[in-house]
């Protein structure tokens, strides 16, 4: 899988852009504000429907324009392309795939598995751990695609609790229902656990090559280890009841990482926080590309600039390693290129125009 062309209209400051991208590395170069960020933001406009920078559309719709609109041409199979294309209005989203409207976005999300790397990757380490828990879901999602159903069933069962414990209605049927409840958590839990431990020697592996430091991936299931999910529900009925909602379950689990005993927030500096969750993003690219015919795509935002240039070049060695279609921005030339680059597009990108640079390989 690869975007073998590219069209993107009133995406922010770019006005009108269309670009043949490379099925393995592509570098835009750009001075600040020229729209690099924006041309990742559009690639992952066409994968998942939305932006990574803001939750309101209205912001990455070009000023004074209606819709943007975001089409693909994606390479499948052998010789098989596939068009996909995803218009979006402040209050309307069309989303296109070989020519079809399509509703359900799972459909997209799982024809270009994408992963984002950028100053902001860090955060998810102190952010809440629903951002931890996505992270975890897009690698079992994109292994195991029965999930997203069990998932969907799972999280819809929650909701239906949570309003009858609310209006303490229908709670003799709680019961029942809980016995669904707590086979579709255990089932989550048991994919997840598999993930983990399928990606845990990656993530090892590559941040000691990013970093030279070894951190633990710690899985919190959500509720107590040494019970089913069906006891805790039954044991905190009441409690869950006076509350109002289900304290425990599969949607109240979270990844946590340490150094030894330390947790890895309280020890490690800034730089090795991003080396960390760059590392476990590109683990999750790898274990996707070895469970699944997919390749994934990955935006790699402006990330060299805070490097020193060992670190830099052990980044673009590690990325270079058939990862799926790589698109990376810099301000500077320099910056993204390294001894034993593989086979690459240059873009320059100036004032929302996106030109092909002519390189020597
Ligand atoms: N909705 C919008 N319409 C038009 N221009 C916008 C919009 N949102 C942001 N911009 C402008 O787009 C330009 C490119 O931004 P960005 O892609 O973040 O640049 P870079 O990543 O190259 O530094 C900036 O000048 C920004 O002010
Ligand atoms: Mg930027």
């Amino acid at each position: 899988m690869a975007i073998t062309q590219l069209k993107i209209k009133h995406v922010r400051n770019l006005n009108n852009v269309a670009l043949r991208p490379d099925p393995a590395i592509n570098l835009f170069v750009g001075e600040n504000a020229s729209g690099k960020t924006s041309l990742l933001e559009a690639i992952h406009l066409l994968a998942l429907s939305r932006s990574f920078r803001t939750q309101h559309i209205k912001h990455v719709i070009q000023h004074e324009k209606e819709q943007l609109t975001v089409f693909g041409q994606i390479s499948h199979s052998a010789g098989v392309e596939i068009p996909v294309g995803v218009a979006r209005q402040k209050d309307k989203l069309i989303v296109q795939i070989g020519g079809k409207r399509i509703q359900g976005l799972n459909q997209l999300a799982e024809m270009i598995p994408i992963q984002v790397i950028n100053n902001d990757s860090h955060k998810i380490l102190e952010s809440g751990p629903q951002y931890r828990r996505r992270l975890l879901d897009w690698g079992v999602f994109h292994v195991e695609h029965h999930y997203f159903g069990v998932w969907q069933r799972y999280i819809q069962g929650v909701r239906q609790r949570n309003s009858a414990l609310k209006s303490r209605k229908g709670i003799k049927e709680l019961k029942i229902w809980d016995r669904s409840l707590s086979d579709l958590g255990e089932q989550i839990d048991q994919l997840r656990t598999n993930y983990l431990s399928g990606l845990r020697p990656l993530f090892t592996e590559k941040l000691e090559k990013l970093a030279g430091i070894n951190v633990d991936i710690r899985y919190r299931r959500g509720w107590d280890k040494d019970q089913s999910l069906g006891e805790v529900l039954e044991r905190t009925f009441l409690r869950d009841s006076e509350k109002g909602f289900t304290q425990f379950g599969p949607h109240r689990a979270d990844l946590q990482f340490y150094c030894g005993s330390v947790p890895a927030l309280e020890k490690l500096s800034r730089g090795q926080q991003k080396m960390l969750v760059s590392a476990l993003r590109l683990a999750q690219v790898e274990y996707q590309q070895l469970n699944s015919p997919r390749r994934c795509v990955i935006l790699v935002d402006d990330l060299p600039a805070e490097l020193d240039h060992y670190h830099r070049q052990a980044f673009l060695k590690l990325l270079s390693k058939d990862m799926g279609q790589i698109f990376i921005t810099a301000t500077e030339a320099n910056l993204i290129q390294f001894e034993g680059l593989p086979d690459y597009k240059m873009f320059h990108v100036e004032h929302g125009e996106v030109r092909p640079a002519v390189v020597e390989h």
